[in-house]
């Protein structure tokens, strides 16, 4: 068996399912990119800085070169001899350009080389969420544009409460993301900073120039103080609680969508492509992806409670319970990313039954708001509004009728205040188109909203 690069102080091999269990290589192979990037960056600052001469930097750069071909060339082999990235990287470089790979990792510990890929592979990662991100954000407005006149029953306890725009409703959840674009904009703030030349935990007596490092490989700022640079992880538990969030947006859509395909509402139909069948009851057209995306999320908050629970206890700096911030981190990152295109997709595709949704507020209570309010406004104490309305409905219930079917005579004997003007104000377009205090769901209002959302993604 090869000898292990830490192996000097050693007189006998690991066992073999120690070593098996001690190794990431397994699940952390995605991080081979960054982790030639920041060994590149720091050969080079080891070379300027004359730590080694310019020629041996020279050499390793080009080794690291022919492995970043060769990894792109998917030529690389990973083993669990060599327990990690690091290792096995730092092994293949060996092979490449002989015993002068052993000068690369001058001033260097796994636990800053290990903080900085990570700082690496997430910085790319969050990027890549806020493109998607913004790719979903885009299609909820473009969905609730087309949807501003569209009246729909707005809920409250799941009962129908007063009708909306459904662009209204579409437009909340285009908030609520917009929100989560800002928390993971935070987060690359935050994720943006070079563990590099902090070392094992205390820095290093080499000259070397933390600086140039940090310039070289895009970063913001070096931390500032090496323990905590080795030691937190608290940009990946804001990445994981970002993305709990985001997942609990995401859910809740899910869940309204399964009840909008549903026989009961018909308020939506998903396209086929996002649809499966059953296999044994023909007629079925399940929305499987909405169910996998809200069934998702579980995951997602078990990879963020996972994370603060290893952390909590650790003391500084390096512990190897740190190797597990990993696998929570990659499946989240994954789960969000796959679920935010299925999500984009499903939405871009789905077809909004119009006639449907609104007349699903035309046999309803959702108006009775709306006759109280034309009670207060003639003066009458919004109380006594509330009292007479609500002694209508429960007329109307008893009679199986609705408001608007009520009688003018019959409404004058309520209230004198009640003319002829009512049938108006009872309908769902009216009730909608009158409330347009800021924020509201009348159809300037959302219309605004639009226009605003519009600018904002450009
Ligand atoms: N594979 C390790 C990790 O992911 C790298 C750092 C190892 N450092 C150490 N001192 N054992 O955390």
């Amino acid at each position: 068996p090869e000898k292990k690069l830490w192996g000097g102080r050693f007189e006998q091999g690991l066992d073999k399912k120690t070593e098996a269990f001690s190794a990431s290589i397994t699940y952390e192979q995605r991080l081979a990119p960054f982790d030639l990037q920041g060994s590149l960056a720091h050969v080079t600052m080891l070379g300027e800085t004359g730590i080694i001469s310019s020629d041996e930097a020279q050499q390793i750069a080009d080794g690291l070169g022919l492995l970043k071909d060769k990894l792109e060339a998917g030529e690389i082999d990973f083993n669990i001899e060599n327990e990690d990235i690091h290792m096995n990287m730092e092994t293949h470089l060996h092979k490449t350009i002989g015993p002068v790979a052993g000068k690369l990792h001058t001033a260097r510990s796994r636990n800053d080389q290990v903080a900085t890929d990570m700082h690496l592979y997430l910085k790319a990662t969050i990027r890549d969420v806020l493109g998607l991100l913004h790719q979903l954000r885009q299609t909820l407005v473009d969905l609730a544009e087309d949807n501003i006149e569209t009246i729909a029953p707005g809920y409250t306890h799941l009962q129908h409460a007063q009708p909306i725009s459904f662009g209204q409703h579409l437009m909340a959840y285009y908030q609520m993301l917009s929100r989560d674009a800002d928390r993971f904009e935070f987060n690359l703030k935050h994720t943006d900073m070079n563990p590099l030349g902090a070392a094992a935990l205390a820095g290093t007596t080499f000259p070397i120039d933390r600086e140039r490092t940090t310039e070289l490989l895009g970063f913001a700022a070096p931390y500032a103080n090496s323990l905590d640079a080795v030691s937190d992880r608290d940009f990946i538990l804001e990445f994981l609680s970002n993305s709990s969030l985001l997942m609990m947006h995401l859910s809740r859509l899910c869940e309204e969508l399964i009840l909008w395909c549903s026989h009961e509402f018909q308020f939506v139909s998903l396209s086929d492509a996002y649809s499966t069948g059953s296999s044994i009851m023909p007629q079925k057209k399940n929305p499987d992806m909405a169910e996998l995306i809200r069934g998702k999320s579980g995951r997602v908050y078990g990879n963020l409670m996972g994370l603060l629970s290893l952390m909590k206890g650790l003391p500084l700096a390096y512990n190897k319970d740190l190797q597990e911030d990993k696998e929570g981190m990659f499946d989240s990152a994954d789960t969000i990313m796959t679920s935010l295109e299925v999500m984009n997709g499903m939405l871009a595709t789905m077809s909004v039954n119009k006639d449907i949704m609104a007349r699903a507020t035309e046999k309803d209570f959702s108006n009775a708001t709306e006759l109280a309010d034309y009670l207060a406004s003639k003066g009458l104490p919004f109380r006594q509004a509330h009292e007479i309305v609500g002694k209508l409905v429960l007329d109307c219930t008893k009679k199986g009728t609705y408001l608007q079917d009520i009688s003018l005579e019959d409404y004058q004997t309520a209230s004198p205040l009640i003319e002829a003007d009512i049938y108006e104000v009872l309908q769902s377009k009216t009730a909608v188109a009158r409330r347009n205090s800021l924020g509201g769901t009348g159809f300037e209002q959302v219309r605004a909203q639009v226009e605003a959302a519009k600018k904002a993604l450009l």
